[in-house]
């Protein structure tokens, strides 16, 4: 059985820090995005999206611009499932598409070393916490949140490209 058959995942209130819209709408006007890979029909921020049936971390996202708030539960007590989503998206990126992630601000994990550090275009740190949706209401995320974008599959004429400098940091304040 592999990591991700529906019996090993699980859909918790832990996977289900769903984005709130001031920030999906900041970053859509300058992203415009076409998919959104990890959701549920109620929560998806795009037309085109992928649930935990259809698996998005087994589909091809080729060619799309990503909007990505992956779940940040564990497999059956074992590697946080956020390090196979920024693996897909740092993969995912060599292939002409745009990754943009809303993710915990681990810094010290290996995912934001691997992945991360070495291969992303720009990180935003975001100001405060971000007020999640969960339980349909808004709350103060118990953990810091980054915006990091991949695309690294791109020529200079998509900015901000990079390719052998380190990653842009920015401080940023969406509220
Ligand atoms: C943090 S929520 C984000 C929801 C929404 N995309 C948003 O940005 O508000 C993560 C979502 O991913 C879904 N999910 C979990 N595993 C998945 C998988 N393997 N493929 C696609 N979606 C998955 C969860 O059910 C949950 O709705």
């Amino acid at each position: 059985m592999s990591f991700f058959d529906k019996k090993r995942a699980f859909s918790s209130k832990k996977d289900e820090w769903e984005t709130p819209q001031y920030i999906y709408d900041k970053l859509h006007q300058e992203f415009d995005f076409t998919l959104d890979p990890c959701a549920s029909k109620e929560n998806a921020k795009c037309k085109k999206f992928y649930t935990i049936e259809d698996d998005g971390l087994k589909q091809d996202w080729s060619g799309e611009r990503v909007f990505m708030n992956p779940p940040y539960g564990r497999y059956a007590g074992r590697k946080s499932v956020l390090e196979f989503w920024v693996k897909k998206a740092y993969e995912e990126s060599l292939k002409y598409t745009i990754v943009v992630c809303l993710i915990p601000a681990r810094t010290d994990t290996l995912y934001w070393h691997d992945y991360i550090f070495p291969y992303a275009a720009q990180i935003r740190f975001i100001k405060r916490r971000v007020r999640f949706i969960t339980d349909g209401k808004l709350d103060n995320a118990p953990f810091a949140s980054a915006v990091v974008l991949f695309n690294r599959g791109f020529s200079e004429s998509v900015e901000p490209f990079r390719n052998d400098e380190v990653a842009q940091c920015l401080s940023v304040d969406y509220r």
